[in-house]
């Protein structure tokens, strides 16, 4: 299937005419890779045999902080039509940034306490810029479902609050991180790593299996296992230098407390060299017997 390219709203309110439902949308930021394409089988198979799968890629500057990598992002257009054609895709809506901010928007969307800590805390302004465009790209599609990968598990939370707040009427579905062979999550700036810098970058998903072959012992042991594999990590060369480890609840990404039993996600953020990477993993923590 060849998908229709889109780069305008007029367009794409052309294209919307012809899908049929349900729509599902994958917002991208393009650069696709297997993370995208796990989420682009997905949206097939939610789309069933009547549905569409419509592709959103926009590099997103309302989310991107001063000094981030907007500049360097990689741009790989054709590249990505041929995975949307692979993958059964129906649209690809592609705009330009002055498309979607025809003015800088005065309204935005406040993404609350949940966006305020960990990648929030790091990257101030991050979800308001990736909730607004969010919100924005589900207007303009109007899809039934959208698809998101717990890859970037606070974004994934977070989205599904903005729709159930905001009762957006959408369904939000998410997908497994998908990973290489040697364990690192893929990820669109792994292109940056020279191979010296992506030996250090496994250790974050070295780290995060240390927690999870220690989770029957308990929250400290988990963390503490964590923490030791990325203490080796910051004596590495190069050195990865860690922003956070921190156990958070699944749906609400609030911090837990050390005798949580439950779910958690142990979510992690971490530099090699001018590269920032983040890793995240569900634990299952057992109530904690006491006699
Ligand atoms: P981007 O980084 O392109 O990611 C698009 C979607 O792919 C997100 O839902 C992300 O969680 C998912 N994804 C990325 N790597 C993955 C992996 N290894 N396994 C599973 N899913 C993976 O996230 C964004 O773009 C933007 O913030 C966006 C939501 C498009 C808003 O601008």
């Amino acid at each position: 299937m060849t998908p229709v390219l889109v780069r305008t709203r007029a367009e794409l309110a052309t294209a919307r005419a012809g899908p049929s439902r349900p729509v599902v949308l994958v917002p991208t930021m393009g650069a696709l890779h297997a993370g995208h394409r796990g989420l682009l089988r997905r949206a097939r198979e939610l789309a069933g045999e009547s549905g569409s799968v419509v592709v959103s890629i926009f590099v997103n500057p309302m989310q991107f902080g001063p000094g981030e990598d907007l500049d360097r992002y990689p741009r790989t257009l054709d590249e990505d039509l041929a995975v949307c054609a692979a993958n059964g895709v129906a649209v690809v809506f592609a705009p330009a940034t002055a498309e979607i901010y025809r003015q800088a928007p005065a309204v935005t969307i406040d993404p609350g306490p949940a966006g305020e800590v960990f990648e929030g805390e790091f990257r101030p302004g991050f979800f308001t810029g990736v909730l607004t465009v969010v919100i924005k790209l589900l207007g303009l599609v109007r899809p039934d479902i959208a698809v998101f990968g717990e890859k970037d598990a606070q974004q994934l939370a977070l989205v599904r609050a903005m729709a159930a707040d905001l009762d957006l009427g959408v369904e939000i579905a998410a997908v497994p991180t998908v990973r290489d062979r040697d364990g690192l999550a893929v990820s669109s700036r792994n292109r940056y790593l020279s191979s010296a810098e992506r030996a250090t970058a496994l250790y974050l998903s070295r780290a995060l299996g240390a927690a999870r072959a220690q989770v029957s012992s308990g929250f400290p042991q988990a963390i503490t296992a964590a923490q030791r594999i990325l203490g080796d990590a910051a004596a590495a060369e190069p050195p990865l230098k860690v922003d956070y480890l921190a156990l958070a609840d699944p749906v609400t990404f609030a911090p837990l407390d050390d005798d949580h039993a439950g779910q958690a996600v142990l979510a992690v953020a971490a530099w090699v060299g001018s590269t920032r990477l983040i890793d995240n993993v569900k634990l299952e923590f057992m109530p904690r017997i006491t006699a």
